[in-house]
C-alpha cells in the first residue's frame, strides 16, 4: 500500500485556527497587533518568495507586518542599525531576517544583535544553546514544523531510529536535537557520510534537508518508514524535494509532498513564534 500523504496545508490550517481569537485578544489588551519585520537583503529569489509568504500571511493574520528590502550592496554596519532600531521598536515583537545574507554581511554577527525576545528564528546563539540543553524558548520554525508533521502520524518517536540527512544551522542540527529530545535514537549525515544508502534504510524516521534533487533514492527507504523531506528544488517540471517521491511511497508509510509538506508548517510555526513573543512582551512590560 502506498505511504500515507502528510498534508502540511492541512497541518497548518489547524495550527492557524487558534491564531485569530489571540491575536484579537492581544489588540484589544494592547491597543495594537502583535508585530512582525521581515528583512529581506539582497535579491535571491527564493528568498523573495519566502519572504512574500511570510507577510502574506502575517498580514492575513491581522500582525503587524514590517517591511524592510534592502539591496544586495547593503553593508554589515547598514544591517545592524537596523537591527538595533528594530530591537528598541516597541511596535515590533518578532524580527526575521531572511538568509542567506549576502556575502559581505556575516549571519552569525546578525543574528547575535538580533534582541533574544523578539529571536522569532531562534537562530541567536543563547537561543541555539538553550536548544541544545533541552529547555527551548523559541525552536526555530522549520524543525518545529516537522516536529509537529512527525506528531500528526501518529508514530511514536520514543526508542526509533532517525535518520537526518544534511547538518545545516537552519534545520538538520536543531531537528537532531529535538528527535533526540523525543527519546529517539539519532544518526546525523552529511555530505562525507559513508554508505548513505545503508543509513537511510536503517531509518524508522528519515528527515532529509540537503537541498539536492534525488538526493536519497525510492529504494533507501525501509518498509513502514516516516519520511520528512525539507528540500525545495527546481526541475524541468516544477518543484521536487530531496527524495525520489514516487518510489519512496511505494515503501514508506508516511510521506511529505513538495510542495505542501514542510514548506506550509514553516510559515505557521513563525506565526506561532510571533504571538508567543508578543504575549511574553506583554508579560515582562506589565510586571
Ligand atoms: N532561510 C531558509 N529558511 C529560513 C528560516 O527559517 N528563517 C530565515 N530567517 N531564513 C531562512
Amino acid at each position: 500500500m502506498p505511504a500515507q500523504i502528510i498534508d502540511g496545508k492541512a497541518e497548518a490550517q489547524k495550527i492557524y485556527a487558534d491564531l485569530p481569537a489571540r491575536v484579537n485578544a492581544f489588540r484589544e489588551r494592547n491597543g495594537r497587533p502583535p508585530g512582525l519585520a521581515v528583512v529581506w537583503v539582497g535579491e535571491d529569489p527564493a528568498s523573495q518568495v519566502y519572504v512574500r509568504n511570510k507577510r502574506k500571511k502575517s498580514e492575513e493574520l491581522g500582525l503587524a507586518s514590517f517591511k524592510h528590502d534592502l539591496p544586495a550592496t547593503t553593508s554589515e554596519d547598514e544591517v545592524l542599525t537596523l537591527i538595533e532600531r528594530l530591537n528598541q521598536d516597541p511596535a515590533v515583537d518578532g524580527i526575521l531576517v531572511q538568509m542567506p545574507l549576502p556575502p559581505q554581511v556575516s549571519e552569525e554577527k546578525i543574528v547575535h544583535a538580533i534582541s533574544l525576545d523578539k529571536d522569532v528564528d531562534g537562530f541567536h546563539p543563547e537561543n541555539r544553546g538553550r536548544l541544545f540543553s533541552g529547555r527551548p524558548r523559541f525552536v526555530p520554525c522549520t524543525p518545529a514544523g516537522i516536529m509537529t508533521l512527525l506528531q500528526s502520524t501518529g508514530v511514536a518517536l520514543r526508542g526509533k531510529k532517525a535518520v537526518v540527512v544534511g547538518r545545516s544551522l537552519l534545520v538538520g542540527k536543531p531537528v537532531a536535537m529535538l528527535l533526540l529530545q523525543d527519546n529517539a535514537t539519532v544518526t546525523m549525515c552529511h555530505s562525507r557520510t559513508e554508505n548513505l544508502d545503508a543509513e537511510c534504510r536503517a531509518a524508522d524516521i528519515l528527515v532529509v534537508a540537503v537541498g539536492k534533487k534525488s538526493c536519497v533514492l525510492g529504494d533507501w527507504i525501509k518498509p513502514g518508514a516516516v519520511v520528512i523531506d525539507v528540500g525545495i528544488n527546481r526541475d524541468e517540471s516544477g518543484l521536487c524535494g530531496d527524495v525520489a517521491f514516487e518510489q519512496a511511497r511505494e515503501r514508506a508509510a508516511f510521506i511529505t509532498p513538495v510542495p505542501g509538506g514542510v514548506g506550509p508548517m514553516t510559515i505557521a510555526m513563525l506565526m506561532v513564534n510571533t504571538l508567543k513573543a508578543a504575549e511574553a512582551r506583554e508579560e515582562i512590560n506589565r510586571s
